[in-house]
């Protein structure tokens, strides 16, 4: 069975650096995968080649099949592939509503305006950001701007979520509720990557986690073992970490 997302030795430059260097991935559809490593390790510049919106310099993306490599964001989008950003951007004039509903045209999920705004409400209803609706996005906190983007996803109606720290900023109890809503996600059968730095939040969703490091990938499997291995405790996660952590705790 072939993966829902392939990465065939996919590099990215930037002028000298190589900010995703020669990575090789398989996600396959149904999985919960963490994407984790230090600042500037390149996660959001894989997400970034995978949508293209920093295309590859080298490599294949091959998404369900199709070779994805050379197509522009939004085909992309029409394809099944969806994504938030870290550094939030909504449309700052226009309403949560509005901003979800381009969110829905963008990706061809809607024949007509008032189309994209029906199922914008849906999503809105989902997120919980029905009663700011109205709101201009600009007048928004950080925790309803990361759920305005996770509604924005959504209504593309990916088979491939990326979620680029959704939870950054948040305080605890707003991060249980996007945990639960992360798993409702998961739970409609849509195929999820979660880059994260709150350990926390990347252990209690996924079901394998992946490990970037100058670029390049360090580790690759089950989270209990990547937590042990040698190389992302130099890289990331540091020895204090892994004595607390040491026989499978979390
Ligand atoms: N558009 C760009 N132009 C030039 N360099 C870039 C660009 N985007 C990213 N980089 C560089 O590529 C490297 C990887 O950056 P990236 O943002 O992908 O890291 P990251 O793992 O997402 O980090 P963080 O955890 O801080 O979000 C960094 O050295 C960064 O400065
Ligand atoms: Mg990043």
């Amino acid at each position: 069975m072939s993966a829902l997302l392939e990465l065939r030795a996919v590099s990215r430059r930037f002028g000298g650096l190589k900010a995703v260097d020669d990575v090789t991935l398989d996600i396959a559809a149904g999985e919960i995968i963490g994407l984790i490593g230090p600042n500037g390790a390149g996660k959001t510049t894989l997400i970034n080649v995978v949508t293209s919106v920093h295309p590859a310099s080298e490599g294949t993306v091959t998404f369900d099949g199709r070779d994805i490599t050379a197509l522009r964001p939004y085909q992309i989008a029409r394809l099944g592939l969806a994504r938030t950003f870290q550094i939030v951007q909504p449309f700052p004039k226009m309403t949560v509503l509005e901003n979800v509903a381009a969110g829905a045209l963008f990706a061809g999920r809607a024949a007509s305006v008032a189309d994209a705004l029906s199922s914008a409400r849906e999503h809105l209803d989902f997120t919980g950001l029905s009663a700011i609706a109205h709101k201009p996005a600009a007048s928004l906190t950080l925790a309803q701007r990361k759920r305005l983007e996770m509604a924005k996803g959504l209504a593309m109606q990916p088979r491939l979520l990326m979620l680029d720290e959704v939870n950054a900023g948040l305080n605890a109890s707003e991060i249980d509720e996007a945990l639960a809503m992360i798993r409702r996600i998961a739970e409609r059968g849509v195929t999820i990557l979660i880059v994260e730095h709150l350990m926390r939040v990347v252990l209690s969703v996924s079901q394998r986690i992946v490990v970037l490091h100058h670029g390049q990938l360090i580790a690759d499997g089950e989270p209990q073992a990547v937590l042990r291995d040698r190389a992302v405790i130099e890289a990331y996660l540091g020895s204090k970490y892994a004595a607390l952590h040491a026989g499978g705790g979390t």
